[in-house]
């Protein structure tokens, strides 16, 4: 099964994201972001400052409604929300990285 993807994303290369999300799903959830948990955490913890469709309520925070706010490697963002950044308070021993990760995801779905 893997070598059969791996063959057909050598032979069409635009195929490859498509082989990569499979390989993904194979491997089972715990590899896979959980999107709608990430929205539940971000109800709970982000909403009041970064608006609940992504549309900042707090001046200063960014528009996730605008790609150029989210175009960062993920753990780039992880980084930042596990530490806080300037009026943001860090994550770290709130939110596991898992969860800071599946918030990401759910990010990614606002713009
Ligand atoms: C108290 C208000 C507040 C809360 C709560 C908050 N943020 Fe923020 N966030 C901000 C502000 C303000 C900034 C801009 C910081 C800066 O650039 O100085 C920011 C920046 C960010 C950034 C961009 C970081 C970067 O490197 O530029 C991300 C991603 C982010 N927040 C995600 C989150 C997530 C996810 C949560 C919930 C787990 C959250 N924030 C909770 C206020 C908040």
């Amino acid at each position: 099964m893997i070598s059969i993807l791996a063959l057909r994303a050598a032979a069409f290369p635009r195929s490859g994201m498509l082989a990569a999300m499979l390989l993904a799903l194979a491997a089972g959830p715990a590899a896979a972001a959980d999107i709608a948990r990430g929205g539940t955490l971000y109800a709970t913890h982000c909403a009041m400052c970064h608006g609940a469709s992504g549309t900042p309520v707090m001046p200063g925070a960014p528009n996730f409604r605008r790609m150029e706010a989210l175009m960062r490697p993920d753990m780039q963002l992880l980084t930042a929300i596990r530490n806080g950044k300037g009026a943001m308070p860090g994550y770290f021993g709130v939110l596991r990285d898992r969860e800071i990760l599946d918030v990401v995801a759910y990010l990614r779905t606002l713009s």
